[in-house]
């Protein structure tokens, strides 16, 4: 669905313009320094044309889940780093408004703001009205600004949060105009091509822990995809539903359940490895290669050698490949080479190639082929949620 964008706002000049980003990066658990910053510089196209413009940026975002966070961890989920990187990456200091998400020192501070400065709010979830939705918070937040845009593409299917929906509706009942921004017009178009008229054969590569969190996406790829070849965790859930022994690796009962429809179509549409690499419990530098059934006390942690070799082979002959979900244990290198051959083939494929999810996507990063890619989308649950034709309520706010 094409939404107005950045192009279609017209002179911004001398206005200021909210920016609803998705900079939810992973941390240093000790530092909490920014560890992968791909997110920021996704959007660096939309604040450096709005900047170009002569409009200045309120850019705001939600960091990791200080909700549920302990006191020592929600301690790295203030924005200060994300707004150092952030201003690193743009070559313009980027302030922090205040240690508040909204209230008369950030009013203050967009005040005195000029064309070509940029603020950043404080972590939007340190204030437990951003989850809710909050018609109050939502217009202290639009009062801010003249104009908003939407580039958070990793954010756009939460549906509850105050800076991607109240927000926008609150400016659209002010007649203040509203677009999307570059990433998320981008995002969009890829995904929107992907699904309606993809080159074939197409196929799909699933891979992560859990089948019950896929399944609608699954059931989906399934009426889309030529072939969904298997791998990673889930692998051991379809494996258990068949009867076939796992081992010591460790998957839930609901997972097995999750696995059991989908059986009627494996050795059709989908297909599942037929070796695998396992590791000893306990003994991580034990390993072995095996079909069948996994012996006792072993756990599986990647697709084996011949799966790999079938797997790259499905993606030569391919004209798109989705990819969501590493295939092994791949932060362990001796487990790293499924997920390293299935990026290596995806990068030397003729194919559109596009990668989706946030492991997937920093696996693909690992290796250095995401340059490689046709896409590498910045959205994970956003992702699936959206090839999955779910209607975002914060799109439903931009005309
Ligand atoms: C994400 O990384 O999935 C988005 O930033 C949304 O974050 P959330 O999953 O905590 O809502
Ligand atoms: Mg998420």
């Amino acid at each position: 669905m094409a939404k107005k964008s950045l192009d279609d706002l017209g002179d911004l000049a001398g206005k200021k313009v909210l920016v609803r980003v998705d900079f939810n990066v992973p941390l240093d658990k000790k530092t909490g320094a920014v560890k992968n910053d791909r997110r920021i510089r996704a959007a660096l196209p939309t604040i450096r044309k709005l900047l170009a413009g002569g409009a200045s940026v309120i850019a705001m975002s939600h960091l990791g889940r200080p909700e549920k966070a302990t006191a020592d961890d929600r301690k790295h989920l203030t924005m200060d780093n994300v707004a150092a990187k952030f201003g690193e990456l743009l070559g313009v200091t980027v302030k922090k408004a205040s240690d508040e998400v909204v209230g008369p020192a950030v009013s203050a501070a967009v005040a005195a703001m000029k064309p070509g400065d940029v603020i950043l709010l404080e972590n939007l979830r340190f204030d437990p009205r951003e989850q809710k939705n909050d018609p109050a918070f939502a217009a202290a937040i639009a009062a801010l600004g003249d104009a908003y845009v939407n580039d958070a593409f990793g954010t756009c299917h939460n549906d509850n949060d105050a800076s991607m929906v109240a927000v926008p509706a609150s400016l659209k009942a002010a007649g203040k105009p509203r677009a999307v921004g570059y990433l998320v017009a981008k995002e969009l178009e890829i995904i929107d091509a992907l699904m309606a008229a993809p080159k074939r054969p197409m196929i799909a590569i699933m891979g992560g822990a859990k089948v019950s969190d896929k399944i609608a996406f699954i059931q989906v790829l399934l009426q889309k995809v030529d072939k969904l070849l298997i791998g990673g965790k889930m692998t051991y859930a379809f494996l258990k539903a068949r009867g076939v022994n796992i081992g010591a690796t460790r998957i839930a009962d609901e997972e097995v359940i999750a696995a059991r429809p989908l059986l009627a179509e494996v050795g059709k549409q989908i297909v599942l490895p037929t070796d695998w690499v396992v590791a000893a419990t306990g003994d991580l530098l034990k390993t072995q290669v095996c079909e069948g059934d996994i012996p006792a006390g072993f756990e599986g942690v990647d697709i084996g050698p011949t799966t790999t070799a079938v797997y790259a082979e499905e993606i030569k002959t391919a004209g798109t490949v989705i990819w969501n979900g590493p295939v092994g244990w791949f932060e362990q290198a001796a487990f790293a080479r499924g997920t390293a051959s299935i990026a290596e083939a995806m990068a030397s494929c003729g194919a559109v190639t596009v990668v989706g999810g946030g492991e997937t996507a920093e696996a693909v990063e690992q290796f250095l082929f995401d340059d490689k890619m046709t896409h590498v989308s910045t959205g994970g649950g956003a992702f699936l949620a959206y090839v999955e034709g779910k209607p975002f309520q914060s799109l439903a706010q931009i005309d």
